[in-house]
């Protein structure tokens, strides 16, 4: 069997990773070596029976040794290692979670259930390199898949509601700790039953504005707000979140820049809320003809295996649609699908997905696969 050197797969990410690789028994495939940014020699992960202590994840010799490299430790690990371990001549297989590589003219985005055609062409042509999508991409793919493979859409739009874990774990933490000092500094009101609604929104407003509330990963509150932008500006009105979609997604599909089919527009606003990990996104989708509303929905429950159809009604979009419903499972439900005033190749939709699961871990678990044949 093959080794696999892994990398960051003690992270939010890579934890994620071993649980669905376990799950699946991936482990039964190859020889796993697990490296570590700051433990080299360290032990092993326990469940991993049989594997060598940690190796050092910054040493360039004993990663040439590995014919494929899968990483989600991150973008700055990337930056660190991958150039200086192809310049050394290194010819593996390098699958990363991480964005650095991903709009590269030699890297691939993974998501196999909606482009293994491009995949299985990239590998042909000795493509070595691998890269998980955007999370809001991926999770918006595999609900959408359908439309996609019949190239129903002519343009989309994509207004999200992203969860703090895209961030990182340290933002997942902040969002709790502002919750619960903002319930803290009203809590006394809360109680009584007779205290007046508007002195308790005054507490909670004071929370949030005072400077001493933390917001270090976040940079402002996020608790009982939002934030309308994320990642870094592009200087053009746009975030680099929002240039992701349309670019990302059109490079999973195989159209655009590089290949012979003309891009979809995709483009809209991505916000943080309040969510854990689920990524939310409402659509609007103008379709390239009046397709009736049945029709859609059988196309969108056979484009993937995951995307399911929540009925477009109060109790079933309640009970369904939201990133409660969503975590910890690889479904994607798409929703609130109806023709908009707009015309009747106006669609909306809704959908939701973890963004760990198909946002991260599972692309990269079923590259491996792939790869090891
Ligand atoms: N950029 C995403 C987010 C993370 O911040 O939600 C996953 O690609």
């Amino acid at each position: 069997t093959q080794a696999v050197g892994l990398v960051g797969w003690r992270g939010m990410v890579g934890s994620v990773l071993m649980q669905r690789m376990r799950d699946e028994g991936d482990f039964s495939l190859f020889e796993p070596v697990f490296f570590s940014t700051s433990n080299a020699g360290g032990a092993a992960p326990s469940w991993a029976s049989g594997a060598g202590p940690l190796q050092d994840a910054y040493d360039i010799q004993a990663l040439k040794k590995l014919p494929i490299i899968v990483t989600a430790q991150g973008g700055d690990y990337t930056k660190r290692v991958y150039d200086t371990l192809r310049q050394e001549g290194w010819n593996g297989l390098w699958i990363d979670a991480a964005s650095t590589l991903r709009m590269k003219e030699d890297a691939v985005i993974v998501l196999d259930p909606v482009n293994r055609n491009v995949i299985d062409a990239a590998l042909a042509k000795g493509v070595k390199n691998f890269v998980g999508g955007n999370c809001t991409v991926s999770c918006m793919l595999i609900g959408l898949a359908g439309l996609f493979k019949q190239d129903l859409v002519e343009w989309m739009t994509s207004m999200t509601y992203q969860a703090a874990s895209g961030g990182g774990a340290q933002h997942m933490r902040e969002l709790l700790t502002q919750f619960g000092l903002l319930n803290q500094s009203v809590a006394g009101l809360l109680e009584d039953p007779a205290s007046a609604i508007l002195e308790i929104d005054r507490g909670v407003l004071a929370k949030q504005q005072d400077p001493a509330l933390p917001r270090d990963h976040f940079g402002v509150p996020l608790a009982g707000s939002l934030i309308p932008w994320i990642d870094s500006d592009l200087g053009n009105g746009m975030s680099r979140e929002e240039w992701k979609g349309g670019a990302e997604t059109n490079k999973i599909l195989g159209r655009g820049e590089g290949f012979n089919t003309a891009p979809v527009p995709v483009d809209g606003l991505c916000v943080r809320i309040g969510a854990m990990r689920c990524h939310s996104q409402a659509l609007t989708i103008k379709l390239r003809r009046d397709v009736p509303l049945d029709e859609i929905n059988s196309i969108i429950s056979e484009g993937s295996q995951w995307a399911k159809v929540v009925p477009n009604e109060r109790e079933a979009t309640m009970q369904q649609l939201t990133p409660v419903a969503v975590t910890g499972t690889l479904d994607i439900p798409v929703g609130r699908m109806r023709k908009l005033a707009m015309g009747d190749d106006y669609l909306s939709a809704f959908t939701v997905g973890d963004q760990l699961l198909w946002g991260a871990a599972e692309p990269l678990r079923r590259m491996l696969r792939i790869a090891l044949g």
